[in-house]
């Protein structure tokens, strides 16, 4: 940090799977905007296909990072609803706020949205300039080590708002990464009675089955027979795909009953063939899920309040200076990690 001379330390992504520290000015404020000096930056899924290249969104050289956690050290000039020295989160879209998205609420659906950490720098660095209508203060209680999950846990809000009536019923998540499991807490809190968990990892099915999942490994198991027998026949009642393969988004509408739902929110691959005509004979919905809306945000921030997000034994601190170090792991095999959060 060498906040007098204005320059700072930033985790730089500068080609495929190439990451280095970089010395870079300190962001210059515009008049709406405020500085935030970053605690925690989690690493998302969505920048690990980003680093290995296969993401339009993101070009290099840009400095990534879009879940976190920090304190306010400097305000905008025209800035007069926070002040410097609060804990923040922060909602990582910008939006035009006056499409009728935008005035609904959704600026996340946004023709014109941007996103922090890919069109414009983020927080996987010292210093991270944002606008102030995007900043989310932290209960003066809470954590920013919990405060920077704000983020991958409204993803699983939002995941919860489309899985429809699920209580009392059966449920098939695909994929126990933080998104998978996010998205069993939200199932679980609005009261799914048995929720399955698929993943090729043993390590992140330990994490599932601690968290209330029955866990299912795909290479031992066959899922659809599995959630089948388990429901009389039928399938589930939902079914949730956290990967996005064309495998995966297959299993979950071959697992779910007639009239049920699949959400599918997993990016892996932008195209895929699935099964069409079974989507249709038995009537099913399909129902993207795409990150979460600002009153999302706010729910995430409660539930973590609330204690309702028990990831903390599988969450793993590093400096931020082993970030690329990091985005290898995580792309080779995550091994029991929930999330990684790098530290400038
Ligand atoms: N829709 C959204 O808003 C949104 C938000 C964030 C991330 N994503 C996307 O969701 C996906 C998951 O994100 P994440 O952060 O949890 O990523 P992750 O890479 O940490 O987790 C993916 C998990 O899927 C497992 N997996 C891979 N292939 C599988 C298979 N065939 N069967 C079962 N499990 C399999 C992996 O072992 C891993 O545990 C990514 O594609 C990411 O881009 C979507
Ligand atoms: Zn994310
Ligand atoms: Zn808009």
């Amino acid at each position: 940090m060498n906040k007098s001379q204005n320059t700072m330390h930033a985790l730089v992504w500068t080609a495929p799977r190439a990451m280095e520290m970089q010395t870079l000015p300190i962001p210059v404020l515009e008049p709406d905007e405020v500085l935030i000096k970053v605690a925690y930056a989690g690493i998302c899924g969505s920048e690990l296909s980003g680093y290995l290249g296969h993401n339009a969104l993101r070009v290099p050289p840009l400095v990534m990072g879009h879940e976190f956690s920090g304190e306010i050290v400097a305000l905008g000039k025209d800035v007069t609803t926070l002040t410097e020295g609060q804990n923040a989160t922060v909602f990582p879209f910008t939006a035009c706020g006056v499409c009728a998205y935008c005035v609904q609420g959704m600026p996340q659906l946004c023709v014109s949205r941007k996103l922090l950490g890919a069109h414009r720098p983020g927080a996987f660095a010292e210093y991270v300039a944002v606008p102030a209508v995007q900043v989310f203060p932290l209960p003066s209680e809470m954590s920013l080590r919990l405060g920077a999950l704000t983020e991958p846990v409204a993803c699983g809000v939002r995941v919860g708002e489309w899985v429809g009536a699920v209580a009392g019923e059966v449920a098939l998540i695909i994929g126990a990464g933080p998104i998978g499991l996010l998205s069993l807490l939200a199932l679980k809190i609005y009261g799914a009675k048995r929720i399955f968990i698929a993943d090729l990892d043993p390590a992140r099915l330990e994490i599932g089955a601690a968290l209330g999942g029955e866990v299912l490994d795909p290479r031992a198991v066959d899922v659809i027979q599995v959630v089948r027998e388990a429901t009389g026949g039928l399938g589930s009642a939902v079914s949730v795909d956290a990967v996005g393969a064309a495998m995966t988004r297959r299993q979950c509408i071959s697992a779910t009953r007639a009239l049920g739902r699949v959400v599918l929110s997993g990016l892996h691959e932008e195209t895929s063939a699935m099964p069409v005509a079974d989507v249709i004979r038995r009537e099913l919905t399909l129902q993207g899920s795409f990150s979460y809306s600002p009153a999302n945000f706010s729910e995430a921030i409660k539930w973590l309040q609330e204690g309702r997000v028990p990831l903390d034994p599988w969450l793993v601190e590093a400096p931020l200076l082993e970030g690329g170090l990091w985005f290898d792991r995580l792309i080779e095999g995550p091994g029991g990690v929930a999330k990684v959060l790098l530290i400038p």
